[in-house]
């Protein structure tokens, strides 16, 4: 997701400080004891990080592990201009604060491409791996169909999902805080699923928790999926729980899905 201008300094900070570097590190800690039970990461992986997008730092996390990682995304190509070097300059301190050399950030095996129609042959990965991505695809039953195609038999899909239908879910307020614990001043909670006051600034898919398992169930085998990441249950009040009766309390506030699948 781009920042909005407004958030730029805060992002920074969060930068500068290490909080995000923190929070991804966690995320590749977590993914590591979630496919720990059926899968080998002592050894050497071929590795595919669907959206990798522009800071990279799952890519450059799994690299730093000692995998053969590829990544694929829009945003994987040469650019110009103050944008681009901003982000090598993010992608070096995010280098250094993950404790990786920078070898790990390098763009060697990135692709810029369409996650619906990958350029790979049938059977080319052990792993495919996607965190805050999904939920931007607009075309999921094709990415899954591509995803089961190019794993290799008994390999494993591990997905982490910003959901729609948490509080920060439409995107506008979550940027600079993940989980949302503070709502900023003139912003109504789940205003994305109710009056829409806030136009959305990224592609969003609206898909909801239970469209993601029948998708995900339809294509491989689903071995666990739990909620990562719980906000907004201090906002939601009788009269919000009876203005939002079309969802559970549960997708209302979690904030991150994980699946673990296997190729059946
Ligand atoms: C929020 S970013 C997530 C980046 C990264 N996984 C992370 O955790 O930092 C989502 C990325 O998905 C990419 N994306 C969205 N739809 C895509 C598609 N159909 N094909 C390739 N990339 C796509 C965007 O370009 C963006 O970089």
């Amino acid at each position: 997701m781009s920042p909005l201008p407004s958030d730029y300094p805060r992002y920074a900070w969060q930068m500068l400080t290490g909080q995000r570097a923190a929070k991804e590190a966690e995320t590749h800690a977590q993914r590591m004891r979630d496919l720990q039970p059926w899968l080998d990461l002592g050894r050497p992986l071929d590795i595919l990080d669907v959206g990798n997008g522009s800071l990279r730092p799952q890519y450059a996390l799994l690299r730093g592990a000692g995998h053969r990682v590829t990544g694929i995304d829009f945003v994987n190509q040469p650019a110009l201009g103050w944008k681009a070097h901003a982000y090598r300059l993010l992608r070096g301190m995010y280098a250094l604060q993950l404790g990786l050399g920078q070898a790990a950030m390098e763009p060697t095996g990135l692709l810029k491409g369409n996650v619906g129609v990958l350029p790979f042959p049938d059977a080319t990965f052990d792993l495919a791996v996607s965190y805050a991505a999904f939920e931007h695809f607009l075309e999921i039953p094709k990415v899954l169909t591509e995803l089961q195609r190019v794993l290799r038999s008994g390999g494993l899909l591990w997905v982490g999902i910003h959901l729609f239908t948490s509080p920060s879910g439409g995107h506008n307020v979550s940027f600079t805080e993940y989980p949302l614990r503070t709502l900023p001043p003139g912003t109504e909670p789940w205003d994305h699923l109710r009056k829409r006051r806030r136009p959305f600034t990224v592609p969003l898919n609206q898909w909801r928790k239970q469209q993601y398992l029948a998708a995900f169930a339809h294509h491989f085998e689903v071995l666990h999926h739990y909620c990562a990441l719980r906000e907004g249950e201090q906002w939601l009040t009788p009269d919000l729980q009876v203005e939002l009766a079309d969802y559970s309390r549960d997708e209302l506030t979690c904030a991150t899905l994980v699946l673990v699948a296997a190729k059946r």
